[in-house]
C-alpha cells in the first residue's frame, strides 16, 4: 500500500480492510490487458460490497468522520428544506418523501420535526442508501431524536415502483458518484485508466473509447492540456428516478458549478478530492476504501439529464440564496430566541451555510419537477437557469 506523510496513519485493523479490497482491485486489474477505467475503480473504492468505503461499516460523517455536511453543521438547513418540501407537499395535497443517501440520519430527523411543527407530516419518508453501517446510523438518529415519528420511516433497498408522489431529496449525493476522467492533450482525448505498478495503484492514460469520446467532444474544449472528469451515470440515474416519480419535486444539493464553469480553461486539473479525516487531498489511489472520493456536479448535465427524462428544471440556485428565500432568517430568530446563549455558534452556522467563501456559492440547489407548475419559494429571487 502506498502510504503519504501527510495523512495520519490508518489503524491496523483499518490497513487490513484496506488491503483485502486493494486485492480485489489489483486482481480485476490483472484481469484486462490495461487495467480498469477510473471510473471502476472509484466505483470499487466506494461500493464494492463488504468492502467500499460507503458499504464498509467505518464511521465517515461527522466530527469522527472524514468530512461534515451542511445537515450535520445545522439544522438550520434542514429546517428550510422543511419548509420548501412543506410548500410543495400543500400544492399536491399530500404526498411522501424520499431521501437518497441519507447520511447520519440528522436531516431526516430534522426535517420530520419541522414538518411536524408545519402540521404537514408524511405518511411516509423513505430513506434509500447503500451503506448497511449508515441505515443502522440513521435508525439510530431518529430513535434518538424523533422516536414518535420513526413508524414513518421506512428503509428501501431500491427506488420505489412507479406512482411515487412527493418530494425526493439528496444532499451531497450526486458528488459521490463513480466518475470518468479524461485528458486532453493537443486535440486528443484519452481515458484515464489504474494499473498496478511496482506494488502500487498508478494512471495509465489510453484512447478514450468511442462513448466517452463523444461526450468530450460536446464539451468543444479548446485547450492543448487538460485534464476533467465527465459523470457518465447521470442519463440512467435520472431515468430511473423518473420512472419512479409521477408527480413532485426533486430537490438535489451539491457542490459544483454550471458545464461552461466546470470545464473552464482553468480548472484544467479537474475537481476530484479525497476526504480522510477531514484533511482534503487530491490523490485517489491511496487508501481505498477508507477515504472518500468525489467530483464537483456539472449542473448542466444533471439538468441535461433531467429533461432528457421527462423532469423540468424548476429552479437552479445557490444555497445562500435558496436557504434565505426558504426562511433562514426567521428560523434563525426562532431559535435565537429559545436559546439566547447559542447566538455565538448559531451565527457561526449561517456563516458556514451561507457566506461565498464558506458553502453559500459553490453548493447549489436545483429543483427538477415532473407535473409540477406552481414556482419554488426557494427560488423565488436569484434563478440562475438561464445559466445552465
Ligand atoms: C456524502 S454522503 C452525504 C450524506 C448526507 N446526505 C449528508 O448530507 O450528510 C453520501 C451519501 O450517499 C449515499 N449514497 C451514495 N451513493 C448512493 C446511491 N447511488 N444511492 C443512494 N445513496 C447513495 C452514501 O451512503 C451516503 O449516505
Amino acid at each position: 500500500m502506498q502510504f503519504t506523510d501527510t495523512l495520519p496513519m490508518p489503524p491496523a485493523d483499518a490497513l487490513e480492510h484496506c488491503n483485502q479490497l486493494i486485492h480485489k482491485i489489483k486482481a480485476e486489474i490483472e484481469q484486462s490487458d490495461n487495467g480498469i477505467s477510473f471510473r471502476r475503480y472509484m466505483e470499487m473504492a466506494l461500493y464494492e460490497p463488504a468492502y467500499g468505503y460507503y458499504v464498509a461499516g467505518m464511521r465517515k460523517i461527522g466530527e469522527a468522520g472524514d468530512f461534515t455536511t451542511a445537515p450535520e453543521i445545522s439544522p438550520l438547513f434542514s429546517q428550510c428544506l422543511a419548509k420548501q418540501t412543506h410548500e410543495i407537499l400543500e400544492t399536491l395535497g399530500g404526498g411522501d418523501i424520499l431521501e437518497l443517501g441519507a447520511g447520519s440520519g440528522i436531516m431526516a430527523a430534522d426535517i420530520l420535526k419541522q414538518l411536524e411543527i408545519f402540521g404537514s407530516l408524511p405518511a411516509h419518508y423513505y430513506i434509500l442508501d447503500v451503506s448497511p453501517e449508515l441505515k443502522q446510523r440513521q435508525k439510530e438518529t431518529l430513535q434518538k431524536y424523533v422516536p414518535h415519528l420513526l413508524e414513518r420511516v421506512i428503509w428501501l433497498d431500491q427506488l420505489p415502483n412507479a406512482g411515487f408522489v412527493g418530494v425526493i431529496l439528496g444532499n451531497e449525493v450526486l458528488d459521490a458518484m463513480p466518475v470518468d476522467v479524461f485528458t486532453l492533450a493537443n486535440g486528443i482525448a484519452k481515458e484515464r485508466r489504474v494499473i498496478w505498478k511496482d506494488d502500487y495503484f498508478a494512471y495509465q492514460d489510453e484512447t478514450a473509447p468511442d462513448l466517452l469520446n463523444s461526450q468530450i467532444d460536446k464539451l468543444g474544449l479548446d485547450v492543448s492540456s487538460y485534464l476533467s472528469e465527465i459523470n457518465s451515470n447521470l442519463p440512467a440515474w435520472f431515468k430511473a428516478i423518473s420512472n419512479t416519480l409521477k408527480q413532485g419535486i426533486v430537490l438535489l444539493i451539491d457542490y459544483g458549478y454550471t458545464q461552461q464553469e466546470y470545464y473552464h480553461p482553468e480548472r484544467h486539473m479537474g475537481t476530484l478530492m479525497c476526504h480522510y479525516q477531514h484533511r482534503a487531498h487530491d490523490n485517489p489511489l491511496i487508501y481505498p476504501s477508507l477515504q472518500d472520493i468525489t467530483a464537483s456536479v456539472d449542473f448542466t448535465a444533471v439538468a441535461n439529464a433531467a429533461s432528457d427524462a421527462d423532469m423540468d428544471v424548476q429552479g437552479f440556485t445557490n444555497q445562500a440564496m435558496f436557504l434565505a428565500m426558504s426562511g433562514l432568517e426567521g428560523f434563525f430568530i426562532e431559535r435565537l430566541n429559545n436559546n439566547p446563549d447559542q447566538q455565538y455558534p448559531l451565527a457561526q452556522q449561517i456563516r458556514i451555510l451561507s457566506l461565498p467563501a464558506e458553502m453559500g456559492e459553490r453548493f447549489k440547489v436545483i429543483a427538477l419537477g415532473k407535473e409540477f407548475t406552481q414556482t419554488l419559494s426557494g427560488f423565488s429571487q436569484g434563478d440562475q437557469r438561464h445559466r445552465l
